[in-house]
């Protein structure tokens, strides 16, 4: 008699998607939107409060695929075991006034004991960071899978699909064009001068005055959202659609589409001759992760400038990550 073991049939119909710091702002709507996701097969839920709740909440949901709910450290491990992507929205966010930087020393420890996990229990996963400060906290990861000597530039990325999100709304809103299809590159990092919109490969005309009003809108439009909340967080929704975009661009390379491209925080070529190895830039996604890093392509005079004043920025936020792990 032939007897089906659905949990080898879930492997081969999917993936195995963990969320860490699944029962926060981010965690959850994320967590819903991966749950709709036909790419994803066990979808396990990991945070330190409340995900029991979360993960039985979701599971009702008809779709096909197991949600686990994991609570409390002792689980990490269990709950990372085999997974093919782990995103990480775990931390705190920014209240009116702060930096991304001010979350460092908060942030800084609970990547750093994710990373540890990863090591040990998940090392061929891919790692999909949202935690902020971004800019950080992807060298923390990196520095602590490299300790451990498992240590793959392929498989890490700093979510900053946000950036991309923002900019194609905010340049849709000003020149009244499909918010759906206006696509802008944004290379760099991810905070204030690091995010660097390149509003001359839109093949949209731009006045300067426009071109510098957008740039710091989408530099700084993660503060309006900060301000708006007035001290309840910052952005939970917009981000858990980028994210799931994101996870989902992955997924499917990893099932063998080819040709997916988007924008990341990787180990990188492009900015090294200015000592940054992290640097966004369009990337092509493929089975092992990063397949093809796409160079900055031609800057005009104002991008030139931004991309000088982002440099130091980035290499202070690197060289402070990797010192975290390796005091
Ligand atoms: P939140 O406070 O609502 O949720 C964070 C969750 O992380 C909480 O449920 C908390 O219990 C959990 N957590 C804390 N320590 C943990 C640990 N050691 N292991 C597992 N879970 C842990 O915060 P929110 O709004 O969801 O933001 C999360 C992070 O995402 C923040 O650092 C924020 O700055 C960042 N963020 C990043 C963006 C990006 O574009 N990359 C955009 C917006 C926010």
């Amino acid at each position: 008699m032939l007897i089906y073991n659905m949990k080898n049939l879930n492997k081969q119909l999917g993936k195995k998607v963990a969320v860490i710091g699944a029962a926060g702002g981010i965690g959850q709507p994320l967590s819903l939107l991966l749950k709709l996701n036909p790419n994803v097969s066990r979808l396990s839920l990991y945070d330190i409060v409340n995900t029991p709740g979360v993960a039985v909440d979701l599971s009702h949901i008809n779709t096909n695929s197991n949600v686990v709910g994991y609570k409390g450290q002792d689980s990490i491990g269990e709950a990372i075991t085999d997974a093919d992507v782990i995103v990480i929205p775990a931390g705190v966010p920014r209240k009116p006034g702060m930096t991304r930087d001010d979350l460092f020393n908060t942030n800084a420890n609970i990547v750093q004991s994710i990373g540890q996990a990863i090591a040990k229990h998940a090392p061929k996963a891919h790692v999909l960071v949202i935690a902020n400060p971004v800019n950080s906290t992807v060298p923390i990861i990196a520095e602590t899978l490299k300790k451990a000597g498992v240590f793959d530039p392929r498989r890490i990325f700093g979510v900053t699909t946000l950036d991309v999100v923002r900019a194609s709304t905010f340049v849709s809103e000003l020149k009244g064009t499909d918010a759906v299809k206006t696509k802008v590159t944004v290379v760099g990092g991810h905070s204030g001068v690091t995010i660097i919109p390149l509003l001359s490969q839109t093949g949209i005309n731009f006045t300067q005055e426009e071109i510098e009003k957008l740039t710091h809108r989408i530099q700084y439009g993660g503060d309006e959202v900060v301000k708006a909340k007035d001290g309840t967080g910052s952005a939970t929704l917009s981000m858990a659609q980028a994210g799931a975009r994101f996870t989902n661009s992955l997924l499917e390379a990893l099932e063998g589409k080819t040709g997916i491209v988007e924008p990341s925080y990787v180990y990188s070529p492009v900015a090294a001759k200015e000592g940054v190895a992290w640097f966004s830039t369009n990337i092509e996604l493929g089975v092992n992760g990063v397949e093809k890093i796409h160079p900055l392509g031609k800057l005009s005079e104002y991008e030139q400038k931004l991309y000088a004043e982002a440099i130091p920025e980035l290499q202070k936020n690197i060289k402070k990550g990797e010192a975290h792990v390796n005091k």
